[in-house]
């Protein structure tokens, strides 16, 4: 018996489903952390840049070539030549490492949730964070908790939930985030934080700096792992993208502007180490919490935006492996999710533990949580992208004309996704890595 294809409902759960995707993680934690570690605002100037000029390209032609060829990515690839059916498992496997952090980090979002309910009077926020996350038993029970959530809610399809997550909580989500930020904002030596974040200073610009915020770019977009493809290849009618294009791009950027407009100016204010990685919102927001009165009422809301936001982010990751998988192997999503599951899982473990036991081992002087996020977003994602760039220009022939209806910018794109975007990804992957 062969699997029935998902089909999004209207053309608005499909809008949602995709913004539902780009806002995430990446916007809330990943976002702040990148910046903090690359200098700050000159990363934010290459940063909108990149999402302004380079990152519409790539995403439409993932969506077109979803819409156009209604077939999961491995096949998308396989049809153009059978050799090519390994680049398109890169998609996939790309999306499987990412879950086995991402989810990771879900996993601290649990956790926070849980500590905010029991009004939890945290004193000093460093190094609870730094002794949580070696407290490895709890991790990895509440990053299966968060994997089995979102492996789940993913199993039973692509439609349910995502419609209310994205309708209701991501307004409520924005709004009190501008509180938040408002609040931020009235610290002592606040403006220390905007200046970082609003000033830049080019002498600090470097090809690495340049690879980070494309990946950064591309992984909040969920470009470059088959995300966009796979959700584009569920639209039924003939419906235009392109503004489906410009709602994901700008409501994404609007969420990762408010969080470092809110992140910023306290980690000035409390004295915290702006580049201190991967835990920098995880100390810094508890701080912002125990200074409001009644906190914890904020910290549980927050983290159950955040929790939301972070899931159907993490649905739309798991999509793509569900489609391969369900499609090619004519598996149930049932055995699929299982799969998923000890897969995911599998991998997650060693990254938990490398925050502790497994700290000495490293991969190009990181630890293992910390490469699986850099090699998935810096190298696998412009990778990607580039490689479905190429396809969808050369192979596909997806012409800009057929999906844009301004001339001008029809023309562009024919431009830039045959030659411009696949050269600059190039260039940038060959900056970045030297
Ligand atoms: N864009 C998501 C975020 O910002 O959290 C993460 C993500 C989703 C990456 C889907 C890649 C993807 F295909």
């Amino acid at each position: 018996m062969t699997q029935e294809r998902p089909v999004w409902s209207s053309k608005l759960t499909f809008i949602l489903a995709a913004v539902g995707s780009a806002v995430g993680l990446g916007n809330i934690w990943r976002f702040p952390y990148i910046m903090g570690q690359n200098g700050g605002a000159v990363f934010l100037v290459v940063y909108l840049f990149l999402i302004l000029t380079i990152c519409f390209v790539p995403m439409m032609a993932e969506l077109a070539l979803g819409k156009h060829t209604k077939k999961e990515c491995v096949k998308v690839y396989e049809d153009v030549s059978p050799k090519l059916k390994l680049l398109g498992y890169l998609n996939p496997f790309t999306g499987v490492l990412i879950s086995s952090f991402y989810f990771i980090v879900g996993g601290w979002i649990v956790n926070y949730i849980v500590k905010s309910l029991a009004d939890y009077k945290i004193t000093d926020y460093a190094s609870y964070f730094s002794s949580f996350v070696k407290d490895e038993k709890s991790v990895i029970i509440y990053t299966l908790v968060f994997l089995f959530i979102c492996i789940f809610l993913t199993a039973r399809g692509i439609k349910r939930g995502i419609e209310f997550a994205n309708n209701v909580l991501m307004p409520l989500f924005a709004v009190l985030l501008v509180g938040l930020l408002i609040f931020s904002l009235s610290l002592p030596n606040a403006h220390l934080g905007l200046e970082y974040m609003f000033k830049p200073d080019f002498s600090k610009l470097n090809g690495h700096m340049l690879l980070s915020a494309l990946g950064q770019a591309l992984f909040t977009l969920s470009i470059g792992m088959g995300a966009l493809l796979t959700y584009g290849s569920y639209i039924k009618e003939d419906k235009s993208i392109t503004k489906s294009a410009y709602t994901i791009i700008f409501s994404d950027t609007l969420f990762a502007l408010l969080a470092g407009i809110m992140i910023f100016p306290a980690i000035f204010s409390f004295g915290l180490e702006v580049d201190s990685g991967a835990g920098l919102v995880f100390v810094t927001l508890p701080y912002i919490f125990s200074q409001i009165p009644h906190g914890n009422i904020f910290a549980f809301a927050f983290f159950v935006l955040l929790f939301a936001a972070a899931l159907t982010s993490g649905i739309s990751i798991l999509e793509v492996s569900f489609a391969t998988i369900t499609e090619r192997f004519n598996i149930s999503r049932i055995k699929a999710a299982t799969i998923l599951f000890f897969g995911v899982g599998s991998i997650s473990v060693p990254a938990v533990l490398s925050f502790d036991k497994l700290s000495n081992y490293t991969i190009f002087s990181k630890t293992f949580f910390d490469f699986l996020d850099f090699v998935t977003a810096n190298i696998f994602m412009p990778l990607n992208a580039l490689i479905l760039c190429l396809i969808a220009g050369w192979c596909y022939k997806i012409k800009g004309d057929t999906i844009i209806k301004n001339v001008v910018l029809a023309k562009l794109f024919d431009i830039g996704l045959k030659f411009v975007i696949p050269v600059v990804l190039v260039v940038v992957l060959y900056m970045g890595l030297k």
